[in-house]
Parts: structure tokens; C-alpha cells; sequence
């Protein structure tokens, strides 16, 4: 018997009478809708009545030049395999197996797009083997070959085999075509869908990290932003910066007054994963001994005279975020004790109590005091300074990096300008070469005090001019050697050989006391030596 409407005689071929032992009753009219397994692996929802697929026409399914899917039939009869291949290799390449440990191999072997499984198999079922496919080509499509009688036995065999289609013995060779067709038309649907699903999540992935990357950079920026420094030694404060913002080590930063110590652990801390919550500075020189402890560590009602009642300390508001002790050099030893119990244990005990509380914050110390040495002759407590000093920020004078100058005299003015509305936009040659030379004692600050006086006396000046600076950077003596004088990043060879012509005029006509003498020292006749003191801008 052959299947209904289609078996019109036209299409028959070898297979069908072969396949005539296998036979079962059709399920010509059958509609089976099945739920969808809602697991892993192919698409299967409905299995509908072979003979309705079978009207439509039937192309082969690979396009030219495509590589050509392959199909994988199970059956341990030669005859049926036969049929199969014959019906589809012009179209796919056909792999066979007799049983289902070989169509498994096979599996593993090859990247198969489609198994076709007679259900009768001498030793596993077949839909036990297209259950087991599952795992091996969870992406393959699974097709039954059946003669079932009992319509549920099949609905359930297809439910747990998990298979699309189950085509009903005997067959013809076009509706296993047409069959094969869909299967694989779902089948490179459903590759489609994996690969652009996983590309999606992979780009999703990129884009959440890349975001955070870039939330964290500008985050960083912005807190670094700040520090103006574009010279070797700012940038391995940079680089230092950048390594610990991330971590909770204690940092030790050292420098002179107005380096930038203050800026710097501020940085740290709105760079690193405590931003969101306090940074608590404590001047550690500014208070009396007992006032500094009940300042960091709290104290309870009636711990000395006046504490009318229980007070926190700023180790407990600063939970979670982070503590600058500034000037930490200054505390006195009984002080040094409790801070090292809290680099310890992450303890504290509020003044009048006697329980211990834990904190979980993150300490930044500053110094301008040479610590090492204080350690060594017993004035700072060793243990603590090495406990400070787990990474160390030593903030280098201005005079040490001169090459920041006038990056930071270009940033105070601006801002200064800005502030006080002048139209100042720049400094003369000769200014810029004064502040350059100044030793600056008092730092980056001093700087910044010097540019906020002179905007605020600068009137309508477009230009700081050397007059407007103060008497004492005015009279500011260059470097002696200019060899040793870093310049500024950027400057052209013009703009050096400038600077130099500048120094060495100032410098001759400080030494000999007359310009006569001075072109004498420099070997230039002395008009040239005037001419030359115009174009560079030098008063006279
Ligand atoms: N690299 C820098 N870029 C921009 N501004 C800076 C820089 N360094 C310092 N400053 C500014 O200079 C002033 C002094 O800096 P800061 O208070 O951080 O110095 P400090 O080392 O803590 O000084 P002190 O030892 O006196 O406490 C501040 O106004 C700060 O903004
Ligand atoms: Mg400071």
C-alpha cells in the first residue's frame, strides 16, 4: 500500500516495494500537534500529514556551489539504505549506519544536518538513538522512519525523541525529498538563529565590557584630569596612580609643601571602586593629641571634658570609602599605635569604650616629611611606615620638573581669567621664561598664588608680561648650565634656540653689568646684540 493521493504511480520507484516489509498504516489525514519540547536542539513543532507536504514542489535544497549538507540514514536494512541513498545523494551526501552505535559514531565523526532513524534497530530504538543524537549533533534535525500502528505510541516517541518529522513507511521517493528539503530549510534556519544569537551575545558581551571599560576610563580621566603634568617624572606618577586606584593598598604619598598631595589622593580615591562612597581627610598636625583621636577613632559620652555624648569617628563615616590621614608625620607615638592597629586588624576602639569595632576603609597617607628617616632615628614608629608605605607616591618639586611650568601656568591662568573675567591669554616670552626659571619653594602652589595675582592685577592685558609678575620671580636667575634645563614637550627648535639666546643674554648682561660687555662675552657685535634683545621681547 502506498500513500493515499500521492502514490498516483508516477513517482514510484525501488524503495517502495522494499520497503513494503516495513509497512504500517499512513497517517494520511493525521495532523499531530505536538507541543514544543522547549529544550536544546532543533526546531520540531508540527508533525503534519506527509501527503499535504508532498503537493509542494520539491527542488534540491543546496544552492551552487554551497557546500552540500549531510544526512545520516539508520536503518539495518541494506535495501532501505540503498532506496535513501539513491533517493538523495544527487542532492546531499548521504552517510548510512545499521544500528544505532554506528549512526552515533558516525555523529561524532561528521557534522551531519539531518538523521533519518527507522525506528525498528536491532539494538536501541530509534527514538532511544535520535534521544542520544541530542547530545552528540544537538543542532541536527531528527526525522523517524515508521510503521506505527498506535497513533499516541508515535505521538510519544516523537515527543521524547524530540524529532521533527516522522515519515510513514512505505514512502515515496518525492515526500522523503520534499521532507528532507523543509528539515533542512529549518535546519539552516535554526544555525542561522545559534550563530546570530551567539554573535549577539558576544557583541553584547564586548559592549557591556568595553562600556564599563570606557565608564572607567572616563571616570579615571576625569579625577586625573586635574593633575597637570606632562613630564617623565609626572607620568610615572601616573602610571603608579593608575596601577593602585583599582586595589585597596595604603598609599604613602611624600612631597613638599604644594605638590599636589591633596590631588593626588583624591584622585585615587574618585578612580577606584570607592568612589561612590567618602573620602574623609584628617589634617593629622591640626588638633591637639585627644582631639585627633576622638576625631578618627570617636569617642563615647563622658571619655574626657566636654564629650557630652557618643560621637562617631570618621574611620566609621568613612566605611567602605576612604581615609586621608595628611601630615601623618606629625602624629605622637600613642597615636602611631592605634593607627597601626587599624592597618592590622581593620580595628578601632572609640575613645571611653572598651569594645573594638570593625572598618573597612581604605587609608591614604601624606607626608612632606622625610618618613624613612624619621623611622630610622626613632621619631615615626618603623612599623607603621613600612605598614603606610605598601606603595609609595613621592611627588617630585616643581623645580625638578620644569618642563610642567607652563602647562600649569597656562591652566591656573585660564582658570583664573575665567574666574575674574580678564582677556589675559597667554604670557610673553620673557614672563614665560621667568616663571620657568623660579625655583618655586612653595611648589605647584606658589605657582598657582603667583598666576592668581597677577590676573587679578592685570587689568585689560591681553599678555602676562614680565613686569606684571611679582619682585621676587621677576628676579628670578635662569639655570646656569641650559644643558641640564629640560625644555617644554612641544616646543620647537626655534622656539629653544630662543630660549637659550634669552638665558645667555640675561645671564651676560647680569654678569658684566652693560649690554657693550655682555655682546663682548657672547661674541656678537653689539648692535645685533640689541636688534636681537627686540625680536625676543627683552626689556631693554
Ligand atoms: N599637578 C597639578 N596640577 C594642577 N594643580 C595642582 C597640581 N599639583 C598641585 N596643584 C594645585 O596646587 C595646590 C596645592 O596642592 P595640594 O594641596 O594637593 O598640595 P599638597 O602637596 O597637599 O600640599 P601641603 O603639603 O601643603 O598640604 C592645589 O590648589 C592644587 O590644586
Ligand atoms: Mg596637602
Amino acid at each position: 500500500m502506498f500513500a493515499g493521493p500521492a502514490s498516483d504511480g508516477a513517482a514510484q520507484d525501488a524503495s517502495a516495494p522494499k520497503a513494503r516489509e516495513h509497512r504500517g498504516p499512513l497517517f494520511d489525514s493525521a495532523r499531530l500537534r505536538l507541543a514544543p519540547a522547549g529544550s536544546a536542539g532543533s526546531t520540531f513543532a508540527t508533525v503534519a500529514g506527509v501527503n499535504e507536504l508532498a503537493e509542494a514542489t520539491i527542488e534540491g535544497t543546496h544552492p551552487p556551489g554551497a557546500e552540500r549538507h549531510a544526512i545520516l540514514v539508520v536503518d539495518d536494512e541494506p535495501a532501505i539504505l540503498e532506496s535513501l541513498e539513491m533517493t538523495l545523494a544527487d542532492d546531499y551526501r548521504v552517510f548510512t549506519a545499521a544500528t544505532g552505535e554506528e549512526g552515533l559514531a558516525v555523529l561524532e565523526r561528521e557534522t551531519i544536518a539531518l538523521v533519518i532513524s527507522d525506528q525498528e534497530l536491532p539494538t536501541m530504538k530509534g527514538v532511544e538513538f535520535l534521544e542520544s543524537a541530542i547530545a552528540v549533533a544537538p543542532r541536527a534535525i531528527r526525522i523517524l522512519l515508521t510503521g506505527y500502528a498506535d497513533i499516541n505510541s508515535l505521538v510519544r516517541a516523537v515527543n521524547e525523541g524530540r524529532i521533527y518529522r516522522y515519515i510513514a513507511k512505505p514512502w515515496e521517493p518525492h515526500e522523503v525529498r520534499l521532507n528532507v528539503k523543509r528539515a533542512l530549510e529549518s535546519y539552516e534556519l535554526a544555525s542561522e538563529n545559534a550563530q546570530l544569537a551567539s554573535a549577539l551575545a558576544q557583541a553584547n558581551d564586548r559592549l557591556r565590557a568595553e562600556n564599563l571599560y570606557l565608564r572607567r576610563e572616563v571616570e579615571r580621566r576625569y579625577a586625573f584630569d586635574k593633575i597637570i603634568g606632562g613630564s617623565p617624572a609626572m607620568e610615572r606618577v601616573f602610571e603608579v596612580m593608575e596601577k593602585v586606584a583599582d586595589t585597596d593598598a595604603t598609599v604613602l604619598i611624600t612631597g613638599e609643601t604644594g605638590t599636589g598631595k591633596d590631588l593626588v589622593a583624591r584622585a585615587i580615591h574618585y578612580s577606584g571602586p570607592r568612589k561612590d562612597r567618602r573620602f574623609v581627610a584628617q589634617n593629622c598636625a591640626a588638633l591637639p593629641d585627644t582631639l585627633l583621636e576622638s576625631e578618627l577613632f570617636g569617642h563615647t559620652r563622658g571619655a574626657f571634658t566636654g564629650a557630652h555624648q557618643d560621637k562617631k569617628g570618621l574611620f566609621e563615616v568613612a566605611h567602605r570609602g576612604t581615609v586621608f590621614l595628611d601630615e601623618v608625620g606629625e602624629t605622637h607615638p600613642g597615636m602611631q599605635v592605634r593607627l597601626l592597629r587599624v592597618l592590622q586588624d581593620g580595628e578601632i576602639r572609640p575613645l571611653g569604650s572598651s569594645d573594638t569595632r570593625k572598618v573597612d576603609v581604605r587609608i591614604i597617607a601624606a607626608t612632606n616629611r622625610d618618613l624613612r628617616q624619621d623611622a630610622e632615628e626613632k621619631r615615626f614608629r618603623e612599623d607603621l611606615y613600612y605598614r603606610l608605605r605598601v606603595v609609595e607616591i613621592r611627588l617630585p618639586p616643581l623645580r625638578e620638573r620644569r618642563e610642567d611650568i607652563p602647562l600649569l601656568a597656562h591652566h591656573f591662568l585660564d582658570a583664573a581669567a575665567r574666574k575674574m573675567g580678564r582677556r589675559l591669554k597667554g604670557f610673553s616670552n620673557a614672563a614665560m621664561d621667568r616663571l620657568v626659571a623660579h625655583g618655586w619653594s612653595g611648589n605647584v602652589r606658589e605657582l598657582e598664588n603667583e598666576i592668581e595675582r597677577t590676573v587679578a592685577l592685570a587689568d585689560d592685558a591681553e599678555a602676562v608680561g614680565e613686569e606684571m609678575l611679582s619682585e621676587h620671580v621677576r628676579g628670578a636667575v635662569p639655570d646656569a648650565d641650559p644643558r641640564v634645563e629640560k625644555l617644554p614637550p612641544g616646543i620647537t627648535l626655534a622656539g629653544a634656540v630662543d630660549a637659550l639666546k634669552r638665558r645667555m643674554i640675561r645671564e651676560a648682561i647680569d654678569e658684566t653689568g652693560s649690554k657693550t660687555r655682555a655682546a663682548e662675552r657672547l661674541g656678537i657685535p653689539r648692535q645685533s646684540l640689541q636688534k636681537m634683545m627686540k625680536r625676543l621681547e627683552m626689556e631693554p
